[in-house]
């Protein structure tokens, strides 16, 4: 939610800024704006995307080496230019950007309000650049730190001072921001893809920390001015993933990474001598974890669907009670925590506020916490005991594909490391395991489908409402499957049990209506045959995604997509990819930009 990138150095500021911004897009789009200090503050922000703002500095460069910038993702105030940022107070010239939203505004605008300010936007952060402003008396280190001691709420920032023109100062509580440290430059922004063309070198912000930057040092201190010392570690991220290369759309090129970026997901994880599941960052919790009483699962959007998936596999193979619930219920619901409770916490960023919320709730309750996150060193990594990174590389469409995979490929992973040390027998284990090691191939074979499901996808592409039924395991994958198409094609899709259709969705089938059946070969597969016949003796057209072999399918089904043979347990990492790339089509199809669809942002960082 908003990205923001600052620098101080020795390199003209505008075209790296800008630089920074298009790699941060995703995180926000409907409005831009930089600040560049030279003599003066100079600011300039344009409605839309980046690509306006670069028009508008092209029309009228904004000279200077120390400058900052923010890709905005509205919360307070509507999409306009004077709600843009940066925002500025005239006094002392000082500009602020900011990623998050201040819960406390309103007071503080009305007693900045009275102390004679005025105000441009309708936004929380002016109020925040006011209160600054308020109490700056000649050091902008010091009057950050006084009025984030003031604030309510998450924020990064990124300020700069007309009367200081060699300092840079960011803070973080809540919103990621990391630190690049280059030779007498530094680069700061919301995560790494802005940073890693200057420097790998990097530090993370802890919450209620500020950083003050000049030319030549850092220094980094609490909101009361104790000086901490930084962790700095290398960034790990080559440029190569965050470029498009040879694809159109980072969707596409992210459901295309999906056999390398598994197998990479499980690289060193798998003992096959032994038959077992090696978890290093599992570490001296495993056997807290293998004694597990009750293990719920957590996270929102796809994160919550391949959590889903979780709580099968978990139940099914390793014989543990498993739950999930949606981490935004969880946390304010008052849930209770037996003793042996471990949370796991599924998500991409590592930086959903509610699913961070309810890790914080679940720990405070004494559960045992544990990871299935992407970024290195994000928040929820950072605050859980245990952890398994999913290691799919940067994600950057915001309909998010390789992190489900990662994700259900990192839950299987822990299913069968407590599997096997429960009840699992080594050989049964092992079959598991081979046939895991199998799936970034039996992908690539599902991905060998691509032109077949372009064709398929073009056929039904205009009609506005579609369903997507699934039973078992393929339950939570008509979920993601209708996800992905509303997401990015605006097409109403819902998804849900098979079964489910009699009770009420039946109703809406009318001649022509597209249902996707996920219709794998499992211990389902004759209940979703009746389901299919339901909807076709009421006109709706089936399209299934069936087992490679499967030739009965063809008399139920219009269209079908087919994949390998694979177990129904870990059938989600294949019938899912068909539908990705479904949707990817059909967004194109209908003229939609595919990584950047209206109103969503990829990392959710506001309730
Ligand atoms: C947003 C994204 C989704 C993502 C969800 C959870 O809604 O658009 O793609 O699944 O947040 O994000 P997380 O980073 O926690 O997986």
């Amino acid at each position: 939610m908003c990205g923001i990138v600052a620098y101080i150095g020795n390199k003209p500021a505008q075209s790296l800024l800008l630089e920074g911004l298009k790699r941060l897009e995703y995180r926000g789009y409907d409005s831009a704006g930089m600040a560049i200090l030279s003599d003066r503050l100079h600011i300039t922000r344009a409605v839309g995307r980046v690509a306006m703002l670069e028009e508008a500095v092209a029309r009228n460069p904004l000279a200077g080496t120390v400058g900052m910038a923010h890709t905005r993702w509205a919360t307070h105030g509507d999409v306009s230019e004077r709600n843009a940022h940066p925002h500025r107070d005239d006094k002392h010239g000082i500009a602020l950007i900011h990623n998050g939203t201040i819960e406390n505004y309103a007071p503080l605008k009305t007693y900045l309000q009275e102390k004679g300010h005025r105000f441009a936007s309708d936004t929380d952060t002016e109020v925040l650049a006011m209160l600054v402003s308020e109490l700056y008396d000649g050091d902008l280190e010091t009057a950050v730190q006084s009025a984030l001691r003031e604030i309510r709420g998450a924020y990064a920032i990124a300020v700069i001072c007309e009367k200081e023109a060699n300092t840079l100062v960011v803070a973080r509580k809540g919103s990621p921001l990391i630190v690049g440290i280059g030779d007498k430059e530094f680069v700061v922004a919301s995560d790494g893809s802005a940073i890693v063309a200057h420097t790998t070198q990097v530090f993370e912000l802890d919450d209620y920390q500020v950083c003050k930057l000049t030319r030549d040092d850092f220094r980094t201190s609490t909101l009361d001015n104790v000086p901490v010392t930084p962790k700095i570690r290398q960034l790990e991220m080559e440029l190569e993933q965050i470029e498009l290369g040879s694809f159109e759309t980072f969707m596409m090129k992210e459901i295309f990474e999906q056999p390398e970026a598994l197998r990479t997901t499980m690289r060193g994880r798998i003992d096959e001598h032994a038959g077992q599941v090696v978890l290093g960052g599992v570490g001296s919790y495993a056997r807290d974890l293998v004694r597990a009483r009750q293990i719920v699962l957590t996270g929102q959007g796809t994160a919550y669907h391949a959590a889903m998936i979780g709580q099968y596999l978990i139940e099914d193979l390793a014989k543990i009670p498993a739950k999930v619930e949606y981490a935004s219920e969880f946390r304010y619901r008052n849930p209770i925590i037996v003793e042996g409770t471990v949370l796991i916490a599924v998500s991409q960023s590592g930086e959903t506020a509610d699913t961070l919320a309810a890790l914080r709730e679940a720990k405070e309750r004494g559960a045992l916490t544990m990871g299935a996150v992407n970024v290195v060193g994000s928040s929820i990594a950072r605050e859980t005991d245990a952890g398994v990174y999913l290691r799919v590389g940067p994600e950057i469409g915001v309909a998010s594909t390789k992190a489900f995979t990662g994700q259900v490929m990192v839950l299987s992973l822990i299913s069968l490391f407590l599997a096997r040390r429960r009840f699992m027998s080594v050989d049964a284990c092992e079959v598991m395991l081979e046939e895991l090691s199998r799936v970034p191939d039996m992908i690539e074979k599902a991905l060998a489908e691509n032109d077949h499901i372009k064709r398929v996808t073009e056929k039904y592409c205009r009609n506005e409402n579609w369903l997507f039924l699934g039973r078992g395991y393929n339950y939570p994958v008509a979920l993601e499957g209708a996800l992905k198409l509303k997401e990015i094609s605006y097409i109403h899709a819902e998804g849900m049990p098979a079964a489910e259709i009699k009770h009420g969705p039946i109703a809406l089938i009318n001649d022509g209506m597209p249902a996707v059946f996920i219709a794998n070969k499992g211990p389902q597969y004759d209940k979703v045959m009746l389901n299919i016949e339901q909807v076709k003796a009421r006109g709706g057209r089936v399209i299934a995604v069936a087992t490679e072999g499967d030739q009965n399918i063809k008399r139920h089904a219009d269209d079908v997509f087919y994949i390998p043979d694979i177990s129904d347990a870990l059938s989600p990492l294949l019938t899912v990819v068909p539908l990705q790339l479904l949707a990817c089509h059909a967004a194109k199809l209908r003229g939609h930009d595919v990584d950047k669809p209206r109103n969503l942002a990829k990392s959710v960082t506001v309730e």
